[in-house]
């Protein structure tokens, strides 16, 4: 265990009526990035926000914006979230028929590429594509929803993951159920950037929900 975690709130729990002021007081609390959560109805069950939210939130703090689609198909959107301010896209490798050619687009126009694997998904391909993103995400519930119970298979999966990136500056993100009780076995596994939606806007002190989540 070296450095603290990087924390990524998931405006997926934040109050949608004043989405702005709840970035600034993420901002303010200490946040590292904030994580959004794109959900089309189609790939996941749900339906959140769009480009147009992005954009509109990106002058509001200076925190990169982490912006994970759960659409399909994604490539005819992803400029778009870039053009809104997107710093880091994750995509979902069965939202494309071409990964490679997904991830090098998002880094061709100025983005940081990531993946994301659902909990049934095997990370044993991502050997062949590693070398063309910055990031991979372990989903550790399915995605749609917050406020799901943390799926501890996916533990096995991250210390594989670290593994298979070797020396390689690439993040492994967590997302879903991580709370001060979960976060230190995913830091123990190898992940270095934790999303939290419950268990940061569970109460309004979100300097003290981060940092119970930075230090546990
Ligand atoms: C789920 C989303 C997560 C979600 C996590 O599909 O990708 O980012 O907001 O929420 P919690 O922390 O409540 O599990
Ligand atoms: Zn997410």
């Amino acid at each position: 265990m070296t450095s603290a975690p990087r924390i990524a709130p998931s405006l997926l729990s934040a109050d949608f009526a004043c989405l702005g002021e709840e970035v600034k007081a993420l901002t303010q609390a200490g946040a590292d990035l904030v994580h959004f959560d794109v959900m089309d109805g189609h790939f996941v069950p749900n339906i959140t926000v769009g480009p147009g939210v992005l954009k509109a939130l990106k002058p509001l703090t200076p925190l990169p914006f982490d912006v994970h689609l759960m659409i399909t198909p994604v490539d005819p959107h992803i400029d778009a979230f870039i053009d809104a301010g997107a710093d880091i896209i994750t995509v979902h490798p069965e939202s494309t028929l071409h990964l490679q050619r997904t991830l090098s687009h998002i880094r061709a126009r100025g983005a940081k590429a990531g993946i994301a694997l659902t909990p049934a998904q095997d990370p044993a391909f991502l050997r062949w594509i590693l070398d063309d993103v910055d990031m991979v995400l372990v989903m550790t519930v399915n995605p749609g929803f917050g406020g799901q119970a943390f799926l501890h298979t996916q533990l096995a999966k991250i210390i594989t993951i670290k593994d298979l990136i070797g020396a390689r500056p690439i993040d492994i993100e967590v997302d879903g159920g991580i709370t001060p009780e979960t976060a230190p076995l995913v830091r123990e596994a190898g992940a270095n950037v934790l999303v939290a939606g419950t268990s940061i806007f569970k109460t309004k002190n979100y300097t003290g929900n981060i940092n119970a989540l930075r230090e546990a």
